[in-house]
């Protein structure tokens, strides 16, 4: 069986100011009525493979994890939580300590929380070649065909075949966040994937790979899981040992270096909903490509993307491509296809206080 470990540290500022500190997007119902973990939690449930799942999440949003997890009937075999995130290659050791001490043998699959995949059965099917892949030592991903020269993504050049397993390449190389020029070559080139972010491996394999190009954070997530306390359902993780622990990304940290990457390319409707563009992408619209959610009442708008999340009315006028969203403390106006700007926005109002 495979062990989800499903990844709810992230802020998802660029979905503000529906997402906020307190509320970040993966505790938020975006696309759907359930929010992104509950939808996560709800895609893995309905793989056979999968045993009862593991959250690792920010301290502070503890009691929003549980509940939302409650309300679904999906007990979660525990919640690790972080005093503060220190990015994705320590949230994986920690799981895959904890996993290895119960059985050496273990599988995981690192789950990100904050993703829409729209073709379950596909999602299932993939999990299984990773399954199979896993067990053969591999650092599995599932491979995303691109779209665009998007830059916030690790992008993945299959090499050769894994003659045991259908649909499974070994990674010829593995670039996390190329610059423009390198991710507009990678598109054109037309044989590049991008990484899902989900990955499936033996809990072994990875603290081998860990042990062997980051031994720094290997050792400090030791720490804070030995000095771990347990709260019912809860595992706080040490704060001082955890908050010592380097912060990297599990894709800088193994998967650009290792050796031992799989990639099963895979179409599954997926989507992380990076930014307001992705989630009018995803959602269903009018003729005229819109998306209208709450009160909103509109004349010869096109193509954009409007959310009253408050009650109060939204009346727009001759809007083209467009975002709008209302929130009880803000409105945030922007043009669909420069949604990503909101980032710096967001740094702006943070230094302000
Ligand atoms: N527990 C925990 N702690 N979870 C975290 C932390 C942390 O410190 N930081 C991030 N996460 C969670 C996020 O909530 C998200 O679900 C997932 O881990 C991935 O983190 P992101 O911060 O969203 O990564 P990214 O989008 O920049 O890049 C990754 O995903 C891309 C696809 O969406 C990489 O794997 C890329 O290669 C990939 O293309
Ligand atoms: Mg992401």
């Amino acid at each position: 069986r495979i062990h989800p470990v499903i990844l709810s540290g992230g802020s998802g500022e660029r979905l503000w100011p529906l997402s906020r500190a307190q509320r970040p997007k993966q505790l938020l119902s975006l696309a759907t009525e359930r929010t992104m973990l509950q939808e996560t939690a709800a895609r893995v449930a309905a793989v056979p493979l999968c045993a009862a799942p593991m959250v690792i999440a920010n301290d502070t949003h503890r009691f929003l994890v549980a509940e939302q997890l409650q309300q679904m009937g999906a007990a979660a075999r525990r919640i690790v939580l972080e005093p503060a995130g220190r990015n994705t290659a320590p949230a994986a050791a920690v799981a895959a300590l904890f996993l290895s001490a119960e059985d050496p043998e273990a599988l995981m699959a690192l789950i990100p929380s904050d993703h829409v995949v729209q073709d379950k059965a596909a999602f299932a099917a993939a999990m299984e070649k990773a399954h199979a892949a896993a067990l053969a030592g591999a650092l599995t991903t599932f491979g995303i065909s691109p779209s665009r020269p998007e830059t916030g993504y690790g992008y993945i050049r299959p090499g050769k075949t894994l003659p045991a397993i259908d649909g499974a390449y070994r990674v010829a190389a593995f670039v996390e966040k190329p610059d423009l020029a390198a991710a507009e070559a990678y598109l054109a080139a037309g044989d590049h994937y991008w990484n899902s972010g989900i990955f499936v491996f033996s809990a072994r394999r990875y603290l081998e790979e860990l042990e062997r190009q980051r031994p720094d954070i290997l050792a400090a997530c030791h720490k804070a899981l030995d000095g771990a306390s347990q709260d019912r359902d809860f595992l706080h993780l040490d704060p001082a040992a955890f908050a010592a622990c380097p912060s990297e990304s599990i894709d800088y940290a193994v998967m650009e270096r290792s050796e031992h990457t799989v990639v099963i390319p895979c179409d599954m409707g997926w989507s992380d909903v990076g930014a307001w563009n992705a989630l009018w992408e995803i959602t269903e619209k009018d003729a005229a490509g819109n998306a209208f959610l709450g009160n909103c009442m509109t004349q010869d708008v096109e193509g954009s993307y409007l959310r009253s999340e408050d009650g109060r009315l939204i009346a727009a006028i001759g809007l083209e491509d467009m975002v709008v969203i209302s929130t009880e403390d803000a409105v945030f106006v922007a043009p669909r296809d420069n949604t990503m700007a909101v980032r710096g926005l967001v740094k702006r109002l943070k230094d302000a206080g």
